[in-house]
């Protein structure tokens, strides 16, 4: 295994790769610390690109859905878009209707992190989100370093570190499809260790209602089609136009918590995380975006490893204050087996 600088494009984004002993290969970018690529052997032993985005780097300063980006200062929906902390109420960014989305207008998707090289097969990007940034208090340094193991996964580790109280959520918004040919996700086999789901109003906000999946739509304790239920009766789900959902993972520490499978490929991916819940999308504002393919409605989905959505207004859900000094970590993991 060699991690290394492969390119930096002419407005200063560096690609890094690394490559397993099995020839899985990942590359990531500097520009909103992304996944750019990653090659994933099929039954048939050809490499696939399991994750949607642009043929270089530049492309991803080009509007899009956040591709295989981290996500931050707070990752999914703050409700109003402001939260009080220490008795003080903060403003944030309004990108989504009378919402904050995914950090806000210039959220940590599109800002430039360095990234240093660690050992043979990691690639550390860091950066330091400054106070104030997008409305959010405190300086924040924080990381996120890429590692693919020899038993073909690429593992997340996010660091994060703040000089007074703030709020942090950090998530990658990896756009999967594993047959890599991202015309549909529908026949994708998903299992989600999951038997609750938060409730969500018309602007899909989180109020602190939880919803027993068992033999509903939204219920993946036994893997199932993305497809089979998509088009139920479900107010939610007509509302996201698919499936666009906090599910609330059974256990605690680092567990295995959602497989995906596409038959057609062999390939399963399994998601490991030590975070409370993962957010299921399913590509339901994917409208024919084009890239390194085109990105049609429902042809990737996201399983983003996450805390409580909106928990900095729900004081039933866990926090997501980190405070002064304190060390943030986060830890997911995406797993590939043919089966
Ligand atoms: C997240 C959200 C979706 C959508 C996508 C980006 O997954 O939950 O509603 O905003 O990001 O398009």
């Amino acid at each position: 295994m060699k991690a290394e600088l492969i390119n930096k494009s002419a407005s200063g984004i560096e690609t890094y790769t690394i490559e397993n002993d099995n020839g899985m290969r990942a590359e990531f970018i500097t520009f909103g610390a992304r996944i750019f690529k990653l090659f994933v052997k099929d039954k048939n032993d050809n490499l696939v690109d399991v994750v949607a985005g642009f043929d270089t780097p530049d492309g991803f300063r080009e509007e899009n859905p956040y591709f295989n980006a981290v996500i931050g200062r707070v990752g999914n929906r703050i409700g109003g878009a402001k939260f009080t902390l220490d008795g003080k109420e903060y403003n944030l960014y309004k990108n989504d209707g009378n919402n904050h989305l995914h950090g806000g207008k210039v959220g940590f998707d599109s800002r430039m992190w360095t990234a240093q090289i660690l050992g043979d097969d990691s690639v550390k990007m860091s950066r330091l989100s400054q106070d104030g940034e997008e409305g959010y208090p405190g300086n924040l340094q924080v990381s996120v370093t890429y590692t693919l193991t020899p038993d073909n996964a690429l593992e997340l580790k996010y660091e994060a570190v703040c000089d007074q109280d703030t709020i942090c959520s950090l998530t990658n918004h990896a756009y999967f499809n594993l047959d890599g040919t991202f015309e549909t996700v529908l026949d994708h086999e998903v299992f989600i260790g999951a038997d609750k789901v938060t409730v969500v109003d018309d602007e899909l906000i989180p109020h602190g209602e939880l919803k027993d999946v068992k033999g509903t739509a939204f219920d993946f304790t036994t893997a199932k089609k993305i497809g089979k239920d998509i088009k139920a009766d479900e107010h939610m789900i007509e509302i996201a136009r698919g499936y666009d959902f906090n599910y609330v993972l059974r256990g605690e520490g680092v567990r295995k918590v959602a497989t995906a499978y596409s038959q057609n490929s062999g390939i399963e991916m399994s998601v490991y995380t030590d975070r409370k819940c993962m957010q299921l999308y399913t590509g339901n504002f994917l409208g024919g975006l084009k890239g390194k393919k085109t990105y049609g409605y429902q042809s990737a989905f996201c399983m983003e490893t996450q805390g409580y959505p909106n928990a900095c207004n729900v004081p039933e859900f866990d926090s997501m204050t980190l405070e002064k000094d304190t060390k943030y970590t986060a830890y997911t993991k995406y797993a590939f087996d043919i089966k």
